[in-house]
């Protein structure tokens, strides 16, 4: 199979880490890439918001399947316009895209199907939101509607806090994608991922994983992308998974394909643990980053075939193995992330980092020469497998230590529920 895959962080090296292994592979390409993926696979210069340019590579390249990492191109749609091209596509439809595109959308579809999540209320008007945080007081969770690279979201403490940030976001803090403020309860309990390939009719649950939202140590600062994640997390309980498969993603699955809009892709459920059981926070309709990077390096399978399926709507059957084992990964990113930061900086190191147990997944990095330059906030993904989460953690940092690159920065606590929990 000659297969192009889309995008440039980590979630995308990881992707092409993996999908590089499989025995179904003649040819992999991966459009941009960065600075570390050109070991795995052909960068190619392309303009991916493009989608004509995208098709016409894919024609040109002979291109059997087309792997789409980001939200960005789920949201605009890059799926819809390669199948009508006639390539086999992993991205869920526009559609279906508003999962994530929209979180009114997913609100409204929780209403329809029962599924459980925070109350809500949705407005145009910096008077009508004021208004209902004023009926609702605090703690509460203010979120731009749209796209805002997970930076839209404010959990407020105080009904203060709670007001600045719906002026901020009519204000334009978020452009166009705060024109709409979704107010929400707010639910207390630990936060768990659980990813789900979806073929439209049938499903495959994958794993579970755990990230760290903010920038610094002990979930302090800002709410960034994600500064590390481990898999699998043991909070979510046998009981509790089939819970939230029964209550959350099947009426999701199901009620997605009554409407006409069947969602083929992977189903990424962010979830509060609560005393009232599993509640749906968001979802993304992709996979997520950097929990992809703790899941391919547990995966035993071979992932292309299971991605393939999940496209064509050829699930039913198919299984997936992992290994026995935890995985984490540490995010370094540069310093100032996530607000403004300089770019080109140099890091040195990087292949003293990587190990038998342990591999560095590129983000924001490109090549220049010989030299490895830092392009962005995430820039380098550290990730380790151990047969704890304390093994896997003590591997990463082991990593990270070997990386020279005085203008980045890392938590040092990742995996902190885990090890609290259990003291392993
Ligand atoms: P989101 O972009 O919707 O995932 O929100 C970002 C983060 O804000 C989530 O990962 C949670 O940590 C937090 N959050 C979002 N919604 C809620 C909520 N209703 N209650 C408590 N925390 C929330
Ligand atoms: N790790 C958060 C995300 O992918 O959205």
């Amino acid at each position: 199979m000659r297969v192009l895959v889309i995008g440039s962080g980590g979630r995308e090296h990881a992707l092409a880490w993996k999908i590089a292994q499989s025995p179904q592979l003649s040819k992999l390409f991966i459009a941009p890439g960065n600075g570390g993926t050109g070991a795995v696979a052909e960068n190619v210069a392309l303009d991916i918001t493009d989608h004509a340019a995208v098709v016409a590579f894919c024609q040109a390249q002979k291109i059997d399947f087309v792997v789409v990492g980001p939200d960005a191109q789920v949201v605009a749609g890059l799926g819809d316009d390669v199948r009508a091209a006639g390539f086999d596509c992993f991205c869920p439809s526009r559609a279906a895209g508003q999962l994530e595109g929209s979180k009114g959308f997913t609100k409204a579809l929780c209403d329809e199907m029962g599924i459980p999540t925070a109350a809500y209320g949705r407005f145009d008007t910096e008077a009508a939101a004021l208004a209902y945080l004023y009926t609702q007081g605090a703690p509460i969770v203010i979120k731009a509607d749209g796209l805002a690279a997970g930076k839209g979201v404010t959990v407020a403490m105080s009904v203060d806090e709670a007001e600045a940030a719906i002026i901020d976001c009519f204000a334009g803090a978020f452009g166009q994608a705060g024109a709409e403020v979704v107010i929400e309860e707010f639910m207390e309990g630990e936060e768990v991922s659980l990813f789900v390939l979806c073929d439209g009719t049938d499903i495959l649950p994958l794993t579970t994983a755990q990230d760290h939202k903010r920038a610094f140590d002990g979930d302090t600062g800002p709410n960034t992308g994600g500064m590390g994640a481990y898999s699998p997390a043991p909070v979510m309980t046998q009981e509790i998974y089939q819970e939230t498969l029964d209550r959350v993603i099947w009426p999701t699955v199901r009620g997605l394909a009554a409407r006409g809009t069947p969602y083929q892709g992977v189903l990424y459920a962010g979830l509060m643990l609560t005393a009232t059981g599993p509640r749906l926070v968001e979802y993304n309709a992709r996979f997520g980053d950097p929990e992809t990077q703790v899941m391919m390096l547990r995966m035993e399978s071979d992932v292309l075939p299971l991605l393939h399926a999940t496209a064509t709507g050829t699930l039913a059957g198919h299984d997936v193995v992992w290994k026995n084992q935890y995985a984490l990964t540490v995010i370094m990113a540069t310093k100032g992330y996530p607000g403004s930061y300089a770019k080109g900086s140099v890091i040195n190191g990087v292949e003293n980092a990587g190990s038998a147990h342990v591999q560095v997944f590129h983000a924001g990095t490109r090549r220049d020469g010989l030299r490895l330059l830092a392009e962005g906030g995430r820039v380098l993904n550290v990730t380790a497998l151990g047969s704890s989460v304390r093994e896997a953690q003590q591997r990463a940092y082991a990593g990270v230590d070997k990386i020279d690159w005085p203008e980045g920065f890392c938590r040092r606590d990742i995996g902190w529920r885990e090890l609290a929990r259990t003291g392993l």
